[in-house]
C-alpha cells in the first residue's frame, strides 16, 4: 500500500472566547477548579460560525497552504459528531461550497476524539484505490451546541473548532501505519441521537473516562512503535488529543518526553473533539516546530470508547 503525507493545514476557530470566569458566574465552578483539574483557561464557542463555516475556513486554508486545487481532490471525510445536518453530510456540504470533484466520495465519520486519526487511515485506503493523489481530511466540532450547562462537571470542558488536512498519496511512501481499536462501553460518555428519545446532550463519567485514557494513551503509542519498528527518541514529536493536561503530562512522564517534543494548546480551546488533533498539527506548522522531515506519532482516545495512534509524516 502507498502511503500519504500532509502537504497543507488549515484551521478555523471562533471568534468568541469563553473563558473560566465566564463559566462561573453561569455555572457553579472556579477557575481555580477548572485551571487545576484540566489545564483549560478558555474555549472558543460558536455565535454566527456554523460547523460548516468551520469546516469551510479550515479546509480552505489547508488547500491554499498545499497548493493543492479543489478539483485535484480524490476523497473528502470530515470527522465529527456536531455537523449542522445528518443529511446532507457536513462532507456533502464542503463538497459544493468549495468546489470539490462531484465523482468523489465525501462522507462524515463519527469516531469522537479519534476521529481524525480514523479519517486519515480511511483516506489512506481510499486514496490508494483512486486515480487523483489529494484527499481533504477534516476534524470539526460545534460542542456547545450540545453541552450539558447543568452538569458542570462537563460544561466546562468543551469548546469548538475545525482544523484540516490536504494530504497526498504517492508510490514509495510508507504507510502512516495506523493502528485503531473500539470497545462499546458506551455508558461512559453519550452523545445520544434523534432515535434516544432524550435530549442529546454530552454526558460522561469523567473520573471512569480518565481512568480509560491514561491506559489507551501508552497502549497506543506502544502498538505504533511496534508496528513501525521505531523507538521513543525516533519520534520528533509526540501529539496527543487535547482532553485534559493531566492525561498528556502522565503520558510525557511514563516515555521521558522532553518539552520540545510535544505540545498543549488545550488551554486555549479546551477539548474540541475530532477537532483537538488537526488543530495542534496547524498550530506546529505554523510556528515551523513540525514540516517535511519531522515523524510525528499522534494518537487521539474518546467516546465509543475509541482510540487509534499513527505515525505523521508532511510532504
Ligand atoms: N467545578 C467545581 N467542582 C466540580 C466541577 C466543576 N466544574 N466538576 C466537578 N466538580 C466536583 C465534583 O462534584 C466532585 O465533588 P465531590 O468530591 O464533592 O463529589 C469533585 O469536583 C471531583 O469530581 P470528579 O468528577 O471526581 O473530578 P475529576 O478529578 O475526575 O475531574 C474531569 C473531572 C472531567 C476533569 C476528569 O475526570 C477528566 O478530565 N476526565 C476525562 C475527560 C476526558 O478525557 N474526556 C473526553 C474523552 S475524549
Amino acid at each position: 500500500m502507498n502511503g500519504i503525507k500532509i502537504r497543507g493545514m488549515g484551521r478555523c476557530v471562533p471568534e468568541r472566547v469563553v473563558t473560566n470566569a465566564d463559566l462561573a458566574e453561569r455555572v457553579d465552578t472556579s477557575d481555580e477548579w477548572i485551571t487545576s483539574r484540566t489545564g483549560i483557561l478558555r474555549r472558543h464557542h460558536c455565535t454566527a460560525e456554523t460547523h460548516s463555516s468551520l469546516c469551510a475556513g479550515a479546509a480552505r486554508a489547508a488547500l491554499e497552504r498545499a497548493g493543492v486545487l479543489p478539483e485535484e481532490i480524490g476523497a473528502c471525510v470530515v470527522a465529527t459528531v456536531t455537523a449542522d445536518n445528518l443529511v446532507p453530510s457536513a462532507a456533502c456540504t464542503l463538497q459544493r461550497e468549495l468546489g470539490l470533484p462531484g465523482d468523489i466520495p465525501c462522507f462524515d465519520l463519527s469516531a469522537a476524539c479519534t476521529g481524525f486519526l480514523f479519517a486519515l487511515h480511511t483516506v489512506e485506503c481510499l486514496l490508494n484505490a483512486s486515480p487523483r493523489k489529494f484527499a481533504l481530511v477534516v476534524g470539526a466540532e460545534t460542542l456547545s451546541r450540545v453541552t450539558n450547562w447543568d452538569d458542570r462537571g462537563t460544561c466546562i470542558l468543551f469548546g469548538d473548532g475545525a482544523g484540516a488536512a490536504v494530504v497526498e498519496c504517492r508510490e514509495g511512501w510508507p504507510s502512516i501505519s495506523s493502528i485503531m481499536g473500539c470497545h462499546g462501553s458506551g455508558e461512559l460518555l453519550r452523545l445520544p441521537g434523534p432515535g434516544a428519545g432524550e435530549p442529546g446532550l454530552i454526558s460522561m463519567e469523567g473520573t471512569r473516562v480518565f481512568k480509560f485514557a491514561v491506559e489507551a494513551v501508552p497502549w497506543c503509542v506502544d502498538q505504533v512503535l511496534k508496528k513501525t519498528g521505531r523507538t521513543v527518541e525516533d519520534v520528533d514529536f509526540f501529539v496527543f488529543h487535547q482532553a485534559n493536561a493531566r492525561i498528556i503530562d502522565l503520558a510525557v512522564r511514563k516515555y521521558r518526553i522532553p518539552p520540545e517534543k510535544y505540545y498543549k494548546n488545550i488551554a486555549e480551546y479546551g477539548n474540541t473533539s475530532a477537532a483537538s488533533i488537526p488543530l495542534v498539527l496547524s498550530e506546529l506548522r505554523e510556528q515551523g516546530k513540525i514540516g517535511p522531515g519531522s515523524r510525528i506519532l499522534a494518537v487521539g482516545f474518546g467516546g465509543g470508547l475509541t482510540w487509534g495512534g499513527c505515525l505523521i509524516e508532511f510532504a
